[in-house]
């Protein structure tokens, strides 16, 4: 078992399964990351029912932790929950003049359903799972995650870690709620880029928006604890005033490190 456990991550499973990368066009990706914008006031324009379930449709492929998928998108239509939407994002322009709202909510209670779902999903599948797959919804999304009552697994962890890390690299996080946060929170986070920007490619824009008060946010939507707000993102069509400003971004030579 032990030398399952670090196979896990070093050892490339066998398997029958390949996927060939499809062709892509980079100038026209290029175009679609250049011309989003956080747009912050929209036309009257309607952005089609379909172009919406299309692009959240894409959200949901971006890649996600273990892909566990702690992800929820609300797309608020009911005009009194959207008008308090609006409110609760302190009726800042970008909110108060979209077509749609979505919210997005990362969420640590999802974990061991959907690790269950994982190896639910693997038992139909046509396809021969790797045993270290098996394994990793198993046994060690539990270990990974699993903070127990009061956090207290996750104190205990913090320790072995350490001891453990003394000889080898391993993985340090998540030990506390507000790690799970963090990772839940940087999951979602990717889902809306791929939402922003195949709305950008659907030809609309974004903005997306934490200038918001999360409790009220929670309100209306009815989530639970281990819920927590992400971002809100309105979308509409840019109007000729929506931009406040051309793009500002600091030397390349300040962020990009070649080391
Ligand atoms: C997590 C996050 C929260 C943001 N919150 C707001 C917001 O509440 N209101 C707003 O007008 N813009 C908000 N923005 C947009 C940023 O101000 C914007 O991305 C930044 O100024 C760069 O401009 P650009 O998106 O046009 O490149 C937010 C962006 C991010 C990523």
């Amino acid at each position: 078992m032990a030398r399952e456990k670090e196979d896990i991550f070093s050892k490339v499973p066998e398997m029958d399964y390949t996927e060939a990368a499809a062709k892509t066009d980079f100038d026209a990706f290029k175009a679609v990351v250049e011309s989003r914008r956080s747009v912050r006031v929209y036309t009257d324009d309607k952005i089609p029912e379909q172009v919406m379930q299309d692009c959240l449709d894409l959200a949901l492929l971006a890649p996600n932790s273990s892909n566990l998928q702690a992800w929820e998108f609300f797309w608020v239509k009911e005009s009194k929950k959207k008008q308090a939407l609006v409110e609760a994002c302190l009726s800042q322009p970008a909110a108060r003049t979209a077509a749609e709202l979505v919210v997005a909510v990362a969420k640590t209670n999802t974990w061991k359903d959907h690790s269950k779902e994982m190896l639910e999903y693997f038992d139909k599948s046509s396809t021969k799972t790797p045993k270290s797959a098996i394994h990793y919804y198993k046994k060690i999304t539990k270990l990974a995650y699993n903070q127990g009552p009061f956090g207290i697994y996750g104190i205990f962890k913090r320790i072995l870690l350490f001891v453990i890390g003394l000889k080898k690299a391993i993985p340090r996080e998540p030990t506390s709620e507000s790690d799970m946060k963090i990772w839940a929170h940087k999951t979602t986070a990717l889902a809306c880029e791929n939402f922003m920007l195949a709305m950008r490619a659907a030809g609309y824009d974004t903005c997306p928006m934490e200038g918001m008060d999360s409790k009220r946010v929670k309100k209306i939507l009815g989530l639970k604890q281990k819920e927590y707000i992400t971002m809100v993102i309105s979308a509409g069509k840019r109007a000729p005033n929506g931009i406040y400003g051309p793009r500002i971004r600091f030397g390349r030579n300040r962020f990009i490190k070649t080391v």
